[in-house]
């Protein structure tokens, strides 16, 4: 009914989830009308653009409306979360929450009466990973067999690509010199280790080599990027980083599809060239997150 992460999904599941993107994409007229009447409500703790802005489109497209729910300026931020979440799903169809911690969106599914989808907490970030997985499929003709490598900070976006490589099939090697404790799920790490589709190295030129795609993403969580308590950190992890940077050196190495899930700091964790170059998806890729919130939507709603 949820979808918090990809843990209760099956291989199958989620691959039917990809497909279901692609044919919404290749026939988007067929499905205008499919939410007649309905509303979903999109609850956002943090700043975001391409969520907010794919599910709001994705319910204008499927025939139904989408109510942005600031949790600064409504009572999300006086009251008891279980409370307005039994409110709010007597409402609307599908709530979908962009929170700081996991622990509120379990909080929100164990109170709703609807969907709850995860736009992004501090461990997943599974509409993201079923975009990527839209864009391996469509770039790359199939998800089996293809070869990800994702360079950067191990995190929530990691976890999920993590997740949904490992169930379709995806080769997935990631370079993450930084672990983001906050991010930390041993179990899905040690699920995702016995299917023998992931690895892990700090050796990025020879994880590259063999690549189909290079991903990236933020080296700092964008709510701290500017933020002056974290500026220590920040030039820490950019020192540590530095050598990890997608340009057009590495790409030297092999002429890999580019990605990254944006916002993007440019000249940080990948170069102005590598996001301009001719094998760059990343706008693609974002484009895709409509596709992904569709596909959610139609699967989870439909009940
Ligand atoms: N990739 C992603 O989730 O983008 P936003 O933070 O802009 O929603």
């Amino acid at each position: 009914m949820h979808l918090i992460n990809f843990k209760e999904l099956s291989s199958q599941e989620l691959i039917k989830l990809v497909d279901l993107g692609l044919e919404v994409k290749a026939n988007s007229k067929k499905y205008l009308k499919t939410f007649q009447g309905k509303s979903a409500a999109l609850i956002f703790q943090k700043t975001s653009t391409r969520t907010r802005v794919s599910f709001e489109v994705a319910m204008t497209q499927l025939g139904g409306h989408a109510l942005f729910i600031d949790w600064r300026s409504t009572n999300f931020a006086l009251a008891d979360l279980g409370d307005e979440i039994q409110y709010l799903s007597r409402n609307v169809d599908c709530i979908m929450a962009r929170v700081l911690y996991n622990s509120d969106l379990l909080k929100m599914a164990a109170a709703s009466r609807v969907p709850i989808i995860n736009g992004c907490d501090e461990k997943y970030h599974p509409s993201q990973a079923l975009a990527d997985l839209i864009t391996i499929k469509e770039k790359h003709g199939k998800l089996k067999g293809a070869k990800l490598v994702y360079i950067g900070v191990h995190n929530n976006v990691t976890n999920s690509l993590i997740e949904g490589c490992t169930k379709t099939g995806v080769e997935l090697t990631t370079v993450t010199p930084i672990f983001n404790e906050a991010s930390r799920d041993q179990g899905l790490l040690s699920a995702a280790k016995k299917t023998g589709l992931w690895k892990s190295t700090l050796d990025v030129k020879k994880a590259v080599a063999d690549a189909d795609f290079v991903y990236t993403d933020t080296w700092i969580d964008m709510e701290f990027f500017t933020d002056p308590k974290f500026a220590a950190e920040k030039e820490k992890r950019i020192k540590l980083m530095a050598p990890y940077q997608i340009n057009a050196e590495l790409l030297k190495i092999n002429n890999a599809y580019v990605m990254h899930d944006m916002p993007i700091h440019r000249g940080y964790e990948i170069s102005p060239e590598a996001i301009n170059s001719e094998k760059s998806v990343i706008y693609e890729q974002a484009e895709n997150r409509l596709y992904s919130a569709k596909a959610i939507m139609l699967t989870l709603m439909k009940q």
